[in-house]
């Protein structure tokens, strides 16, 4: 039987691509993961979940175990819509939708605007897995340049004009990490996202706006694109995986009703009934503002950690920008091919994820690397960046 004669054209060509994941190796026991954007261990509330959904099924007995789920979704929702509108986000009921985190809202977005003739624009680098979900839509993606502020909205408008003028088709949408960005680190200007909000109403296409990491400001928070957002270009995509706890899969997705009801068409049944009313429970029990603190306290000096070994470790041909939130740290080592000095790395007893996996063009990528400071203890970030040191 010949298999792939019974996929679909869009499987298919998405069968082309590299496998998901290949940029997470298998680590060699002992080895300190710099390579991955998981939480602090320290930091998952496990005890605080546990007892969420204990109290969950004494409470609720099997209702939360069906397919509706617990009335306490309903209340996630209220929990999810009242943060939103304190980071100057307004959405009625009929505009958000959960998602099973937000990769899940990344691909139903995908799933309803994109088809093989739609071009989507990304920053340069981007989100690896986000990029790996627009490639199974189509090939027709366009990347733009991110620096130390954010995405450069200017070469955004140079390449629109550019396509305008020689009839070539728009993006449909522009998928953007405004705030502490995956993989650089970096936060738009607000000065950059109004420019890039302007485009969207001139060019006609959306935002895709990512703020996964939003809520992670080791200093003053920048506000949400979609809080500038008077005229509804904004799809907002948020999640509980890096400030609560990744494997319970809850994500968002704000923005205007007509879109969150195409939007429901595709999600139906694919999400958490038990997890949502689970996580209901337990934001009901904690003060997230405190938490949020602690989070920012903890990463914030893993950050300092970071950057101050690699001040001390790393040759000074090596540069970084210095993140001011977020999980991640974005370096460039002239003259190295990084995705080639990984397997030496990994042999040291370190990990990091190679540039190139955040390109269209890998090769963009071949002198850059990520670190994240989010998983490993401090004592293990100093001694990754020794090791890394040593190597470089
Ligand atoms: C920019 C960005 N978006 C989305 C996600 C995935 O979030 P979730 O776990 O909610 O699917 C990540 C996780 O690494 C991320 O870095």
């Amino acid at each position: 039987m010949n298999v792939k004669s019974f996929f679909s054209e869009h499987i298919k060509a998405a069968l082309k691509n590299d496998p998901p994941g290949a940029w997470m190796p298998d680590l060699p026991n002992g080895c300190i993961r710099l390579s991955s954007g998981y939480p602090d261990p320290a930091l998952v509330p496990a005890v605080e979940i546990k007892g969420a959904a204990v109290r969950l099924l004494d409470e609720e007995q099997d209702l939360p175990l069906h397919y509706l789920g617990s009335p306490r979704i309903e209340g996630l929702k209220k929990q999810i819509q009242k943060r939103l509108a304190e980071r100057g986000i307004e959405v009625m009921e009929d505009q958000l939708l959960i998602t099973s985190g937000a990769c899940q809202a990344i691909d139903l977005i995908a799933r309803i605007l994109l088809d093989d003739q739609a071009v989507v624009a990304v920053e340069s680098p981007t989100y690896m897995e986000a990029l790996e979900i627009f490639q199974n839509y189509t090939d027709q993606i366009i990347s733009i340049p991110v620096d130390s502020e954010g995405l450069q909205p200017e070469r955004l408008e140079e390449i629109l004009n550019q396509r305008k003028r020689t009839d070539l088709t728009l993006p449909r949408f522009f998928y953007t990490i405004p705030t502490f960005q995956n993989p650089t680190g970096t936060t738009m200007t607000i000065e950059r996202r109004k420019h890039l909000l302007e485009l969207s109403n001139e060019f006609d296409f959306l935002i895709l706006e990512d703020d996964a990491y939003g809520e992670l400001a080791f200093g003053k928070s920048t506000l949400p694109l979609k809080s500038l957002d008077n005229r509804g270009r904004v799809l907002h995509v948020g999640s509980l995986s890096k400030v609560v706890a990744p494997g319970m899969r809850i994500g968002w997705i704000a923005g205007g009703s007509e879109f969150i009801k195409a939007l429901e068409w595709f999600k139906k049944d694919l999400d958490h009934p038990f997890s949502q009313s689970t996580m209901a429970v337990y934001l009901e029990n904690v003060d997230l503002e405190k938490r949020l603190d602690q989070l920012k306290d903890v990463y914030r000096a893993k950050c300092d950690a970071l950057i101050r070994s690699l001040e001390q470790f790393l040759p000074k041909s090596v540069s970084w920008y210095v993140p001011e939130g977020g999980y991640f740290v974005w370096i460039r080592v002239p003259g190295v091919d990084t995705s080639h000095l990984l397997s030496q790395a990994l042999a040291k007893g370190v990990s990091y994820v190679p540039g190139k996996y955040f390109f269209l063009d890998e090769k963009d990528g071949t002198e850059f690397l990520r670190l994240s400071f989010s998983y490993a203890d401090e004592k293990e970030i100093i001694e990754g960046i020794r090791r890394l040191g040593q190597i470089i």
